[in-house]
Parts: C-alpha cells; structure tokens; sequence
C-alpha cells in the first residue's frame, strides 16, 4: 500500500517494520521523524523493526561502503553511519539496537531494533 514515511505508520502493532535503503537518504533529523513513526506504531513486546543498510566501520571502510557515503552526500545530503551514530540516532527516536547481522564481515548490513 502507498505510505508517506513521514506520516504516522497505519499499521500499528505489526510483528516486524522493515527499511531497506531508506536511511541513507535522509539527515538525523529527517530520520529521527521516520523511526518516529515507526516507534509509535510498535508494539514494545512483539514488533520488530529491520533496517537494511550499510554499517560504516570508523576507519578502514570497504571500498563499496564508503563510495555509497560519498555518493548519499553528493546526491541526497544523505549518510551512511557508524555503530555509534545508528545508536544515537535510534534512541533519538525511543529505539534501541538489539543486533547488527552482516555477511562475510562485509558493512552491508540488517540492524534489528526494538522499541525501548
Ligand atoms: C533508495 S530507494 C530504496 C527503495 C527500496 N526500499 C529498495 O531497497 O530497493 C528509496 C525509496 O524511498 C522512497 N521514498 C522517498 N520518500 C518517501 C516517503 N516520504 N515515503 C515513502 N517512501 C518514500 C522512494 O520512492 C524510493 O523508493
């Protein structure tokens, strides 16, 4: 169904909320309003929101990771974001990271995230 993600979720409540390439579009604040939306729909004991995005390392990036950086700054004023950035930035939002699943070690990740 069409849905403005900056408006709040209609489906309240639901077992998992999933964002793949969205995040890196978009400021902290532009993106502290979508996972606001979320939040406010989960359900704090039973829902699920997977993220679907690149975890910078600090220093030492991949090649592919970093380049999409650079590309998400020049066409979006966008970013993608280390561990401590996903952090505050969900909390930012009344959510909390539970764990970052990656293949291979590769930055490509799945951040799964509760409602605190
Ligand atoms: C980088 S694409 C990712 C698309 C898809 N999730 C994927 O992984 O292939 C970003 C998507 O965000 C959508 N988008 C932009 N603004 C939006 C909004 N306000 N509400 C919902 N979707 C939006 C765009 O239409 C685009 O499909």
């Amino acid at each position: 169904m069409p849905y403005d993600f900056f408006t709040p979720q209609p489906i309240a409540g639901a077992r998992a909320y999933f964002l793949r390439d969205i995040m890196h579009n978009w400021s902290d604040a532009k993106c502290k309003s979508i996972l606001q939306n979320v939040a406010a729909a989960m359900d704090k004991d039973y829902s699920t929101l997977l993220i679907d995005q690149y975890v910078l390392t600090p220093i030492g990036a991949d090649l592919r990771a970093a380049e999409m950086d650079i590309l998400m700054l020049l066409h979006t004023s966008g970013i993608q974001r280390t561990v401590p950035m996903w952090e505050n930035l969900l909390s930012s939002a009344g959510l909390g990271l539970v764990k970052i699943w990656s293949s291979n070690g590769a930055s490509e990740s799945v951040l799964e995230v509760k409602k605190l």
